[in-house]
């Protein structure tokens, strides 16, 4: 049973998720977990975490239809400074006119813990940096709820990125092609960071991913990608809910929990991955 601290219990009331568990006078064990389990979270932390396999038939195509493609060869070879600078200078897709900065990444670059996002809001877009409004508090507390922080390091490290390094005018949806102009700087990002567990948070994420090793990924419900160990580039991948839906679905948070405790998990290897 996880054994979850004060600081921890803190960190997921303030993910609005209540902590449920005996009442231990002072200086009884703290090892409440979160909300009993009810119907779907009861069936994914009963049932043994799946493990998704490439697929070896014909792929569909998904509402983000990538064609596999190599690396570009300059990409292949960039260390960080130089793949920073890379997506800095892009112009690969009309993203580039209408965004004040492009955002990379943030975290340690050796964090074990990679957490893909989907795309820059305005104040990520005006900061230059991943998740630092509403949704990324919220992302921010959930991290801590595990011991993580993007300014951590060793075992509090996180690396943040998003899909996309440009902000989408509006917050409109990704395209499909800026999605393919963009997921090689993240693929990039993954060789060099080599993590050994990545959160996915949303569906832009989930089925940038899994495009290759989940045949229809687009058409599979998120919640159906939940509760499985699914892989990207060989890393394991936890596919979980974007924190700016969390934020309309708080009675989804306690999915989002469970979530976080199996990428825990799989990257303490208590998870055949
Ligand atoms: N939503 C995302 O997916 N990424 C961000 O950086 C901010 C909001």
């Amino acid at each position: 049973m996880m054994q979850l601290d004060a600081r921890q219990r803190a960190m997921l009331a303030e993910m609005g998720i209540r902590v449920w568990g005996p009442e231990y006078p002072a200086g009884e064990p703290d090892d409440a977990l979160p909300g009993p389990p009810r119907g779907e979270e009861a069936a994914v932390m009963a049932a043994p975490v799946a493990v998704t396999r490439p697929a070896t038939g014909p792929q569909t195509p998904a509402v983000v239809p990538v064609t596999p493609r190599a690396l570009p060869a300059d990409i292949a070879g960039m260390d960080w400074d130089a793949l920073q600078q890379a997506v800095a200078s892009c112009q690969a897709c009309g993203l580039c006119r209408s965004r004040k900065n492009t955002v990379f990444g943030v975290g340690d670059r050796q964090a074990r813990w990679l957490v893909v996002g989907e795309a820059p809001g305005e104040n990520e877009d005006l900061q230059g940096e991943p998740f630092v409004g509403q949704a990324g508090q919220l992302l921010d507390n959930m991290l801590k709820a595990v011991g993580l922080s993007r300014q951590g390091s060793g075992a509090e490290a996180v690396y943040i990125a998003n899909v996309l390094k440009c902000r989408p005018p509006a917050n409109r949806n990704p395209q499909p092609e800026e999605v393919l102009q963009c997921e090689p700087y993240l693929r990039r990002q993954v060789a060099l960071l080599q993590p050994q567990i990545i959160l996915a948070l949303g569906r832009f994420a989930a089925q940038t991913l899994l495009q290759h090793t989940v045949p229809d990924v687009a058409t599979i419900p998120l919640g159906k990608l939940r509760g499985q160990v699914h892989r990207y580039e060989g890393v394991p991948v936890i596919v979980s809910y974007h924190p700016a839906y969390l934020l309309r679905t708080p009675q989804d948070k306690a999915k989002a929990w469970i979530d976080l405790c199996v990428a825990q998990a799989v990257l303490r290897g208590e998870t055949a991955p």
